[in-house]
């Protein structure tokens, strides 16, 4: 076995920290006014249906031939008997009385569940669950049409779905390398939240680089599991066991994380796993629950080669104080809060995933450039939807690059009045906890920490893939 270079994950706790210079520039935006933000519209994020759809439309798009092929592309996977949403759209007959409300989500973009801005920010996304403006365009006038069903000898050729039991990502990458089973805990069927924080051992005997996580609940108790974080800890010299780095972080309806191919993401050896799950009962009682993490490792050879190392943090929204939980929403109001880190060393945004409760409505990710004064937007939900927590992975070559220096800018938006659909109590004061009636305020970022070489590297690799696609582009 070729010996991993040692890894220090003790600096990352350095690194996640905000610098003095973020809090200046914190400063220097209120000057600016800038502090105060509209909430951006989640009309933003509705698919704008032409009013002219016609008629005639009737002979030309049918189930058989137009929308079955768009509903097994993406949305059967989860809409089939034994899949986790709650109806079937297998058949016509199946799909045909929920044409009207199939349209309406689809229009508003809430299904597929990927609430992400199409019309700001990077658009290239692994694992991006979005139909095409033609999918939906088609739906609409298939729906306005009256839904003809059409010639059953069009319908596309059936797929081998996996089953529901599965690791999703093994049709990437395999069966897992390893898998980390919870302990088992028996969740009652009703009652309040509950936390269940078992160490188990993580079972890894020698530094492992992670390429690809992913945490499945039980299929029985996947509709109780609301979060499930992870952490590694390793002994000190004194024989206690300390924490050494985040492993993963789940919320209903995630799908994993993967790792870019050029960076370590750490499993340390001889380390345990502590457990944070989150049960909320759910009406059924569900006896010896097991949650499972499987992991999938880069080869050793692989391995050997990666130059920088990959953490994932939970990166808060309150003047980048990362003790500074501070903030109340005022019962029938709404607020904002911003949140700025900096590191001293350059680094890459691989992911975002936005984390709230019932009262979050929308949240953005960008980059704030002293040098120029420059202030990239990076990602936008602008129709956030407490039931999905979604890591958004961007596509390598279009994963934000961030000199040293330059900041981060996270901004969350919340709605504590009767407006909001998700509201249980729009009467009550509104702070930081973990109960599911309390609030959240912060982002689930993955970043690469680079040095200035890698980040050189990475930016003519880009300049010269820019390069290559203007002399396609002038070619044609
Ligand atoms: C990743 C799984 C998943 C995919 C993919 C998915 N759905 Fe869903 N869908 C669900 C779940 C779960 C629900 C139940 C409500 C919820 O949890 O949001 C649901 C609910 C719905 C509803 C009912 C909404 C209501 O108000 O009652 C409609 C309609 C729907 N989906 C349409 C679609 C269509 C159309 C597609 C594909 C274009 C799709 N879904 C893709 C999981 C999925």
């Amino acid at each position: 076995m070729n010996e991993h270079p040692p890894r220090s994950w003790t600096r990352h706790a350095a690194w996640a920290a905000p610098c003095a210079l973020a809090l200046l520039v914190f400063l220097a935006l209120h000057s600016e006014g800038l502090s105060i933000e509209q909430a951006p519209d989640p009309a933003g994020a509705v698919f704008a249906a032409d009013d002219q759809l016609s008629q005639s439309d009737a002979d030309t798009i049918t189930f058989s031939r137009d929308i079955a092929p768009i509903l097994q592309e993406n949305c059967q996977l989860c809409h089939q008997p034994g899949a986790i949403a709650p109806m079937s759209f297998m058949t016509y007959d199946e799909v045909r009385p929920w044409g009207p409300i199939i349209q309406r989500e689809v229009v508003r973009r809430n299904m597929p569940p990927y609430h992400y801005d199409t019309d700001v920010g990077i658009q290239e996304l692994q694992h991006d669950r979005r139909l095409s403006d033609e999918d939906i365009e088609t739906i609409v006038r298939w729906v306005r049409a009256g839904m003809p069903e059409g010639d059953p000898a069009d319908l596309p050729e059936p797929v081998e779905w996996p089953d529901p039991a599965e690791w999703r990502l093994a049709e990437e990458f395999g069966p897992p390398d390893h898998v980390i089973p919870s302990d088992p805990y028996t969740v009652p069927a009703r009652g309040q939240d509950i936390w269940w924080q078992p160490m188990v051992e993580s079972g890894i005997t020698e530094n492992r680089c992670i390429r690809a996580i992913e945490v499945k609940p039980s299929l029985a108790g996947r509709a109780a599991t609301h979060h499930a974080n992870s952490t590694f800890h390793v002994q000190n010299e004194d024989g206690e066991w300390v924490r050494s780095a985040r492993l993963t972080e789940y919320a209903l309806g995630k799908l994993g994380e993967v790792v870019p191919e050029d960076a370590c993401r750490i499993a340390p050896a001889d380390s345990r796993v502590v457990w944070d799950i989150h049960y909320y009962p759910s009406g059924d009682m569900i006896e010896d629950d097991v949650v499972e993490i499987g992991l999938w490792f880069h080869p050793d050879e692989v391995a050997d080669q990666l130059e920088y190392d990959q953490t994932l943090t939970l990166y808060y929204l309150d003047a980048g104080d990362p003790n500074l939980r501070d903030y109340y929403i005022p019962p029938h109001e709404t607020l904002m809060t911003q949140g700025m880190y900096s590191f001293d060393h350059p680094v890459r945004i691989d992911s975002f995933q936005p984390h709230g409760h019932l009262r979050l409505t929308a949240k953005k990710l960008e980059i704030y450039h002293p040098d120029t004064g420059e202030r990239e937007l990076v990602s936008q939900v602008s129709n956030w939807n407490p039931g999905w927590h979604l890591s958004h992975m961007y596509e390598p070559h279009a994963a934000p690059l961030m000199p040293a220096g330059s900041i981060m800018i996270i901004t969350a938006w919340y709605d504590n009045t009767a407006a909001n659909p998700w509201n249980p109590d729009p009467d009550q004061w509104v702070g930081p906890g973990d109960r599911t009636t309390d609030e959240m305020s912060h982002a689930w970022i993955a970043i690469t920490h680079l040095d200035e070489e890698g980040f050189e590297t990475l930016v003519a690799e880009r300049e010269e893939r820019e390069r290559q696609f203007t002399e396609a582009s002038d070619d044609q």
